[in-house]
């Protein structure tokens, strides 16, 4: 029996807090015109002190979650795509896991930069159709607001924070993921990195006075090949789902820059209808950017039951992908009122046990202490 895996939930979160082409101006020598020009971007969203990846993370998934027929408890992997994680560990996905309360998951963080949303879709969709996982949480998530050099006219503009998640599940309905390509070139590390905090330059005073924990960036390199490998990872994507360039429906492409999305629509022959653009009022929010993208494109109608969708992105790594998604409408399962309320309190419930396995862990530990020391 063939498996398939299907959307059946997606959500999205920002933060409240807008941070506009003008604010820039007065913080940085820039102005509106070249960012407008050069980039598509009017504003993007800032996370506020009390935000993090994962609590912008976890907003999208219970979005996400509540349009599903799921209980936290029944959710059996948790990736997170990200290039902002709270830590270098835990993963984030594990802090998700926790306060969603979702007690049977596995849960891990995935470095692939802006193309991490691809990926992660792509690896949880064949874990599914390997008959290996009924469903997966994947998640993309960032505060890169907290990795940009403020000073850095350069990058600063470009960057902005947010998430967005998707809930896939296992169907013997076609459909779904229908293919995916994903590529690599690890010569082109050094174009767009964040080069201390790692194992090659460990934090030092140093490190901090030259600004090397902030995002360094050669933008008209990774600028070409961006524009190079959009428009070939569609195609082969589309060629491997048996499908034509006529048979797409709507493209979603990474939203780094209106220029770079411009070409790679010249690049398949699409019109710009086609294609998914909300770069002007979000900025580049990496892995969070395709999903965003679709939950808006899905509140303007403009994803339908039976279209067929390319996600495409690229980013630092190397890395860059494309998939191929059939939208199917989602079985609705009718949840009723009392199942909505008992998700609610369920995920309350798991702050609540979060809280109280952290508590029984110190004392765990303190009465362990004492016992030992009588030893
Ligand atoms: O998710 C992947 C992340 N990265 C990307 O997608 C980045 C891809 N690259 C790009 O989007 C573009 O290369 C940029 C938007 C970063 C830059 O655009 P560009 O058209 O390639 O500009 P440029 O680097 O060729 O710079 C043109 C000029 C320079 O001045 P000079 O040297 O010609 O005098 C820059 O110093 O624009 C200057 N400039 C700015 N001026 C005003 C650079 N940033 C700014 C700024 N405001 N914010």
């Amino acid at each position: 029996m063939m498996r398939y895996a299907h959307v059946t939930g997606w959500g999205m979160a920002v933060p409240e807090n807008v941070l506009t082409n003008h604010d820039l101006e007065q913080i940085v020598d820039t102005n509106d015109e070249w960012i407008i020009s050069r980039t598509g971007i009017k504003e993007r969203r800032i996370a506020a002190k009390d935000e993090t990846t994962s609590s912008l993370a976890l907003d999208a998934a219970r979005r996400a979650l509540s349009q599903t027929d799921l209980n936290p408890g029944d959710i059996q992997l948790i990736i997170v795509a990200t290039a902002s994680p709270d830590f270098i560990f835990p993963a984030t996905a594990c802090l998700v896991q926790d306060q969603l309360g979702a007690v049977n998951a596995g849960a891990f963080d995935l470095s692939a930069a802006c193309t991490g949303f691809v990926y992660a879709l792509n690896m949880a969709a064949q874990s599914i159709r390997s008959g290996s996982l009924d469903n997966a949480l994947v998640i993309g998530a960032e505060t890169l607001s907290r990795f940009v050099n403020w000073e850095d006219r350069n990058t600063c503009v470009l960057f902005g924070d947010g998430a967005g998640a998707f809930v896939l599940q296992a169907s013997e309905k076609p459909g779904g993921l229908l293919s995916c390509v994903m590529r690599s070139d690890g010569s082109g590390g050094d174009l767009l990195s964040v080069p201390a905090g790692g194992s090659v330059l460990p934090a030092t005073h140093e490190t901090v006075d030259q600004n090397l924990h902030t995002i360094q960036m050669n933008g008209r390199e990774v600028f070409r090949f961006a524009t190079r490998v959009m428009a070939s990872a569609t195609k082969e994507a589309v060629d491997k789902a048996g499908l034509k360039l006529e048979d797409i429906n709507l493209i979603i492409p990474h939203q780094a820059n209106s220029r770079i999305i411009e070409a790679a629509a010249r690049g398949i022959r699409m019109p710009m209808t086609q294609i998914v653009m909300n770069i002007e009022r979000y900025g580049n929010t990496s892995t969070a950017s395709i999903p965003i993208a679709i939950c808006e494109a899905l509140e303007d109608n403009r994803i339908k039951p039976g279209d067929n969708l390319v996600l495409v992105a690229f980013g630092g790594g190397l890395t860059w992908g494309a998939l191929v998604l059939e939208w199917t409408e989602p079985e609705i399962r009718p949840i009723s009122i009392w199942s909505r309320r008992r998700r609610k309190l369920l995920l309350l419930l798991a702050r609540l046990r979060s809280f109280g396995l952290r508590l029984l862990r110190k004392l765990e530990g303190f009465i362990w202490g004492a016992s030992s020391q009588e030893e």
